[in-house]
């Protein structure tokens, strides 16, 4: 049964914090979450400039009925400083996107922009675990993505990206990590992988080039993309054509707040 919003004294609060505000996306995602789960809570845009941040959090926290709070740019690296728990991958990745308060209101944090990544394939029935797979970027979310497909147990990873040295920084902390996986920089030829993903802001401009060389691209291979917008990105298409299966870059965001839905309280991976 899907109810409408009924904000009353007993609901309870939540915020996504950035600067600047306006193209938030938690609070559309969350919200529509809650109505259909019929579950007392709302999630508001809280616009936090950096310098602000720290007099927020202390704010926020004496507030028993504020819960929790998505967390976008600018603010996942210096919240860390705020938090008393953070998690694995926030720590592996050094940047946090959500976090809750407890009973104690001890904020918990961690970083779900990989695990977001990783939960979007599996529910597509794209298995991870045992895959040699290529990424390109080693961005922020690129690097999120790392840890959370060497969690996951991928075979071998491959990384490229312009900025070749950020590609070797990021293969060598996620192989110390992970000393299981096969984690190296490369130049970004795709062959011989079995799924290769942009993991760069190439394909948000028309105008872009390409992140890999799709002539390359072998028919058994699955392409991804974790840019939303546009949806069918130029390298989906290239890998279309040539016979691969793609998969696209909503789903990260979707599953992620499912997961920032569970710190938060409510468990809506069964429904
Ligand atoms: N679906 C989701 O839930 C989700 C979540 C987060 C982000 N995203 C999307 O992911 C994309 C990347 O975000 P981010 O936060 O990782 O950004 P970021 O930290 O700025 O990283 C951008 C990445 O793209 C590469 N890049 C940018 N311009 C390039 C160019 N002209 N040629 C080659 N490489 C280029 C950068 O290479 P250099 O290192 O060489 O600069 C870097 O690897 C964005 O489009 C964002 O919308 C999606």
């Amino acid at each position: 049964m899907q109810v409408a919003l009924n904000i009353s004294g007993k609901t309870r609060v939540f915020a996504c914090i950035s600067d600047p505000i306006e193209h938030v996306r938690a609070p559309s995602v969350l919200n529509k979450l809650f109505e259909k789960h019929c579950v007392d809570a709302v999630m508001v845009p809280m616009h936090i400039p950096p310098a602000g941040l720290e007099t927020a959090i202390a704010g926020l926290r004496a507030m028993p009925n504020f819960g929790g709070m998505a967390i976008t740019l600018p603010h996942k690296l210096p919240m860390m400083a705020f938090c008393d728990e953070i998690g694995r991958q926030g720590q592996l990745v050094g940047a946090v996107n959500f976090a809750a308060f407890d009973d104690q209101r001890r904020l918990i944090a961690d970083n779900c922009d990989g695990k977001g990544f990783v939960d979007g394939m599996l529910a597509a029935g794209f298995e991870v675990t045992g895959r040699q797979t290529l990424m390109v970027g080693a961005g922020g979310a690129a690097r999120a993505i790392a840890f959370s497909l060497a969690d996951a147990g991928v075979a071998r990873l491959g990384i490229a990206n312009r900025t070749r040295e950020k590609a070797e920084e990021l293969a060598k902390v996620v192989k110390a990590a992970y000393p299981n996986v096969d984690v190296s920089a490369n130049d970004g030829d795709p062959r011989g992988f079995e799924i290769v993903i942009n993991a760069t802001s190439l394909g948000l401009k028309a105008t872009d080039a390409l992140p890999i060389n799709p002539e390359l691209l072998e028919q058994h291979q699955l392409v991804a993309e974790i840019i939303m917008n546009p949806v069918d990105t130029p390298i989906l298409k290239a890998a279309q054509a040539n016979g691969c299966s793609i998969h696209y870059g909503r789903p990260m965001f979707d599953h992620q707040a499912t997961i920032i839905a569970k710190l938060f309280g409510y468990d809506f991976s069964a429904a």
